[in-house]
């Protein structure tokens, strides 16, 4: 999760995050390059003395400084449609879940499993534990197997939210009559905090989702629990 003072992206959890921060730095550094290059032209240009009555035109000049920036794009155009296809991608799933927004609360449904279903509140501060994160822990977490590929299907029952994990590189917007699906590979055990990312209404800010990511056979024994109950 994200922590004070963190204005980057958060750790990946999984292998799309991954190349999605690998995107992001690349961008980043042709934007800087760019910056600088700009910056020092611009700056240069109070400095300079050099008039030329005559001139009128320069056809060379401006067919490089029409083409190069074209093919500048071309080197983020074609890595973010290579990312924008992975991320579509949907790798025979082991496990599907569902999630639908609520005014402000998530529900979701194990469908693979006779339909284990249950909402998810966010803890309120004045209930919330001495380790408990404020306005991003939930009353019911949604627990998956790591190593293996989820499904996420995404509908909303009123207005539009937005189902978001940033560790694991997930937005994917549930609206009403519409059902959404993307997939995810969580790569190591842990919490994936996330929270709803279409302005919703008034409590927008506090329907925060929670993934506790566990090994498979701690998946079985907790979903088998909950089957029977
Ligand atoms: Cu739901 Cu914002």
């Amino acid at each position: 999760m994200s922590t004070w003072a963190n204005l980057g992206l958060q750790d990946s959890a999984s292998p799309l995050m991954e190349q999605l921060i690998f995107f992001h730095d690349h961008a980043l550094l042709i934007l800087v390059m760019i910056t600088v290059l700009v910056g020092y032209l611009m700056f240069m240009l109070f400095f300079n003395n050099y008039i030329n009555r005559f001139l009128l035109h320069g056809q060379l000049i401006e067919m490089i400084w029409t083409i190069l920036p074209a093919i500048i794009l071309l080197f983020i155009a074609l890595p973010s449609l290579r990312l924008l296809y992975w991320l579509h991608e949907i790798n025979e799933p082991s496990v599907t879940l569902k999630s639908i927004g609520q005014q402000w609360s998530w529900s979701y449904e194990y469908s693979d499993f006779h339909n284990v279903e249950f909402d998810s509140y966010m803890i309120p501060t004045n209930e919330l534990a001495n380790d408990g994160f404020d306005s991003l822990d939930v009353d019911n977490r949604i627990v998956l197997p790591m190593n293996s590929q989820i499904r996420i299907l995404v509908t909303a029952a009123d207005v539009i939210h937005s189902w978001t994990i940033p560790a694991l590189g997930v937005k994917v917007d549930g609206t009403p009559g519409r059902l959404n699906q993307t997939n995810f590979f969580i790569n190591r055990p842990g919490l994936f905090y996330g929270q709803c990312s279409e302005i919703c209404g008034a409590n927008h800010s506090f329907m925060p989702i929670v993934i506790e990511s566990v090994p498979v056979n701690y998946f079985i024994k907790w979903i088998s629990n909950n089957v029977n109950s």
